[in-house]
């Protein structure tokens, strides 16, 4: 019986790799040197996926894989349908935020009742953000270089996420607010659970340890 875990390249990947280690799985091929989307690991029975990080979701919803590893913002944005989510694992840690040009004036922008263009990946999110403020929000969906869109006038606003706060800086825009604290998830496919539940529960003990230790090391 294989078990089938979808990581994204990046982040995920590498912050995944420790609590895999901790579960007694190496990946056998560096995926930033190779173009295989299907990596063996030194668990015969256990392989690793690479997915675009917003399709983790649904290659686990549907089967394609058994577990993996998303964002909490693509979970948002996904809904989470057929996922049983167990565990929060505490990486890739950034914040989904609004950010706008400098010279823009926010607090003016978002009075009660006002009206505000936002460009973002982050649809669901957003629109559920300026609808709690009480904001009508026109919505601009975009796939990424999100911090070009205040700067070309193509919206006021941005609603992307922030880690360092770097690509902001560089581009002339300030965080004016933030929606929430963002980190990525343990996700795994319900009817797996059940008929491979013995090697899904040793994975998902393993990686809690992994997590629970990580956590003490930080306190
Ligand atoms: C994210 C986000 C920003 C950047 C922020 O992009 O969209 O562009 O990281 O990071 P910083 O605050 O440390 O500068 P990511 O690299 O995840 O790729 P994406 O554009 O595909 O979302």
């Amino acid at each position: 019986m294989t078990i089938t875990l979808a990581l994204s390249k990046g982040r995920i990947f590498d912050d995944s790799m420790p609590l895999l280690k901790a579960a007694g799985i190496e990946v056998l091929e560096d995926p930033e040197q190779s173009r295989k989307l299907i990596l063996g690991t030194s668990r015969p029975d256990v392989r690793v996926v690479l997915v675009r990080a917003s399709d983790v979701p649904t290659y686990v919803q549907y089967g394609g894989a058994d577990l993996g590893v998303a964002g909490h913002d693509i979970l948002l944005e996904h809904g989470g349908q057929g996922l049983y989510q167990p565990l929060d694992l505490g990486i890739a840690r950034c914040r989904l935020s609004v950010a706008v040009r400098a010279d823009f004036d926010y607090a003016a922008a978002v009075k009660q009742g006002s009206r505000i263009r936002v460009a973002t990946k982050y649809t669901q999110c957003a629109r559920d953000h300026f609808a709690d403020k009480g904001v009508h929000v026109d919505l601009i969906k975009l796939y990424g270089s999100m911090e070009l869109a205040p700067l070309t006038g193509l919206a006021d606003a941005i609603v992307d996420l922030v880690s360092t706060g770097n690509t902001l800086k560089a581009n002339g825009l300030v965080e004016v607010e933030q929606i929430m604290p963002i980190s990525a998830r343990l996700i795994v496919n319900q009817a797996a659970l059940k008929l491979k539940r013995e090697a899904l529960r040793a994975l998902i003990d393993a990686f809690e340890g992994a997590t629970a230790a990580r956590t003490l090391r930080a306190s």
